[in-house]
């Protein structure tokens, strides 16, 4: 699917944008602060309905307006599918796909699909197993669009049983209401899809992520992935769904007095971590910054690669935020083949000199949330 035409009405420091992208490279150029990373978050949206960069919509909307606009205009061979979504913080966000509204937003994950690298994808190696989680989970949708409303539902469970338990804190195990073991099931039913649907993530996205590392960083360095899961007895080799159900249910009745005692939910996808080695290491509080980088770029190339392989037919869109003022040349250049080789990619950079002379495509100019050919 490519991005034919972008239209934004009062997103981020964007009044009013209309442009027309072509296949390839475009690359957005402009001083700080111009509206370049706007940019492609509004596109990114599209994709997933959600910011890279917050957690809430708020900021999305331009000061002083009550609403954002962002349109897409999707083109497959010959299909054109126009995305409509307005952003409306506080309230429920509309989406119209060709016009038509539909009754749930996610219904437009999947058409465009996108992996975007940006200056806080370093947070992905760095940050709290919350970042790691979200990344897998975001991959498992682009992936596959039925886990949206496994992800949905399992939150909205999770929130139902904490609360539950919070009402029932201090009471003695074998004396909980009824309605407990209720959510329990919800919570196996869904948890297990989730976990098993991380496992075979990782297991497909490993090698994808081991070369990559490799393209960037020009060394193969033992990459390391595994998933830890706070249940004991769930593995890479323990990953259908049923066989998961089985050991988090273990772990649910064990850790049953505790959730009690905390009045909190301890076991379940919420609660697990993706780990990430380097040469044996953890790359976590071990690495230095430049490997960080590297595993944090590899991790989205990576993704990238693994989407691509599964759907050529459907070749997902490369965002590259910032990324090459981060390399060094030989980096850049390797990056810049990547790059070259994808259906449709989208760059920014604050100054032209930082990308490889080589890509080509397209280069935009944006001043101001304003956005003119070079
Ligand atoms: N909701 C909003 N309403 C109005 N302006 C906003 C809003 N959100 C962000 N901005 C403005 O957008 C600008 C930031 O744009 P953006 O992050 O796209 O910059 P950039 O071109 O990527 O710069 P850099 O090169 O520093 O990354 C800031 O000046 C900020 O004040
Ligand atoms: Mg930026």
């Amino acid at each position: 699917m490519l991005l034919a035409r972008l239209s934004l009405a009062d997103f981020r420091n964007y009044q009013s944008l209309e442009i027309e992208l072509q296949p390839g490279i475009t690359t957005f150029v402009g001083a700080n602060g111009q509206g370049k990373t706007n940019l492609i978050e509004a596109v990114n949206y599209v994709a997933t309905l959600g910011s890279h960069r917050v957690a809430s919509d708020t900021p999305l909307v331009r000061a002083g307006s009550t609403q954002a606009i962002v349109r897409a205009e999707l083109k497959r061979d010959l299909q054109s599918t126009l995305v409509e979504i307005e952003i409306n913080p506080g309230r429920a966000n509309r989406v119209r796909i060709n016009r038509s509204p539909v009754p749930r937003p996610r219904e437009v994950l999947g058409l465009l699909r996108a992996v975007i690298f940006a200056p806080e994808d370093l947070s992905l190696v760095k940050g709290d197993p919350s970042e790691r989680r979200r990344f897998l989970d975001d991959l498992l949708v682009s992936r596959n669009p039925r886990f949206a409303a496994v992800r949905a539902d399992y939150d909205r469970v999770l929130r139902q049983r904490n609360s539950l338990l919070k009402s029932v804190q201090g009471s003695r195990p074998g004396n909980t209401p009824t309605t407990l073991s209720v959510w329990d099931d919800h919570l196996l039913d869904l948890g297990a899809e989730l976990i098993s649907g991380r496992l075979n993530l990782i297991s497909s996205l490993k090698p994808y992520v081991v070369a990559a590392y490799e393209t960037v960083a020009g060394v193969g360095s033992d990459v390391d992935m595994n998933y830890v899961a706070a249940a004991s007895g769930i593995s890479a080799t323990n990953s259908e769904r049923a066989d998961v159900r089985v050991a988090l249910a273990q772990a649910l009745s064990e850790k049953q007095r505790e959730e009690l005692a905390r009045g909190l939910t301890l076991v379940g996808p919420h609660r697990d971590e993706m780990f990430l080695g380097l040469r044996g290491l953890p790359v976590r509080g071990y690495a230095s910054h430049g490997e960080s980088w590297s595993c944090a770029l590899a991790l989205r190339l990576g993704a990238f690669d693994l989407l691509r392989s599964e759907g050529l037919e459907d070749e997902p869109m490369l965002i590259l935020d910032d990324v090459f003022a981060e390399l060094d040349t030989r980096r850049r250049d390797r990056l810049a083949q990547v790059a070259a080789a994808a259906r449709q990619v989208l760059v920014t950079a604050a100054v032209a000199a930082d990308v490889p002379a080589g890509m080509g495509g397209v280069t935009l100019k944006v001043n101001e949330g304003q956005v003119d050919v070079l």
